[in-house]
């Protein structure tokens, strides 16, 4: 019996919480698509152009962690699921249903990963940083008292998670705002939080530009990147 093509595409919630953009929907010009089928979870679109963010990040950071690094992990990803049951999945079922079971940790950590640097794109922007305003600016101050508490908490979290990972701004169920940080290709969205924000400390997002000076890339990247638009719009689907 011939199985049907899958034709499940992302929703726009989907995306959202993907970190991703309408423009994602339309994937890159000739992608490497690995499965023969067309896969569920679509190549995202960078937001801006890689040299948006220099010299905070610069254009050659960027286009090696995109182009190479991201791009390996949803090569993976797309591989592992290929021929399986969850090879039409949405990203985030696929990440929850490979958590659970250590045979699929290979499939668990390339999704994650996929996803965490989808949303890590869109927290960052050109017109970002400093204290945000609004409906963020309410939020942080009724979480960590003010806008600096926050600052140096984040800044903490991201310079003192051991090897690899990502620091997380992220809602509860109430809205109640924290502070998270994750090993490797780990991710608060399956343990029922809502992520506004992140900073992926990986060396590789930041020791072309930085070398080993970690705690100089996350100050440049809280004081000058963060998107507070895309965080407002996180936490209003919370
Ligand atoms: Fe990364």
């Amino acid at each position: 019996m011939t199985e049907a093509v899958p034709s499940i595409k992302p929703t726009r919630r989907e995306l959202l919480v993907a970190g991703a953009t309408l423009a994602a929907a339309a994937p890159l010009a000739a992608p490497a698509i690995v499965s023969a089928q067309t896969p569920a979870v679509e190549w995202p679109k960078l937001p801006y152009a890689d040299d948006a963010l220099s010299p905070v990040i610069s254009s050659v950071t960027i286009s090696f962690h995109y182009a190479k690094h991201h791009r390996f992990y949803y090569d993976n990803m797309i591989r592992l699921v290929a021929d399986t049951d969850l090879k039409s999945q949405p990203l985030l079922d696929i990440i929850k249903v490979s958590m659970v079971n250590p045979a699929r940790i290979g499939i668990y950590n390339n999704a994650a990963q996929f996803w965490n640097h989808s949303f890590y794109w869109n927290s960052l922007s050109p017109k970002g940083g400093g204290a945000p305003t609004g409906a963020m600016k309410d939020a942080i101050e009724k979480s960590f008292k003010d806008y600096d508490t926050f600052k140096k908490d984040f800044a903490a979290a991201a310079n003192g998670q051991f090897a690899s990972g990502w620091a997380w701004l992220v809602a509860d169920k109430d809205k109640k705002l924290s502070i998270q940080r994750s090993g490797n290709a780990d991710t608060p969205v399956v343990r029922g939080f809502t992520p506004l924000l992140t900073i992926d400390v990986w060396e590789h997002a930041y020791y072309l530009d930085y070398q080993n000076r970690r705690a100089d890339y996350t100050a440049a990247v809280i004081d000058k990147l963060l998107n507070w638009e895309f965080a407002a719009e996180n936490l209003s689907k919370a």
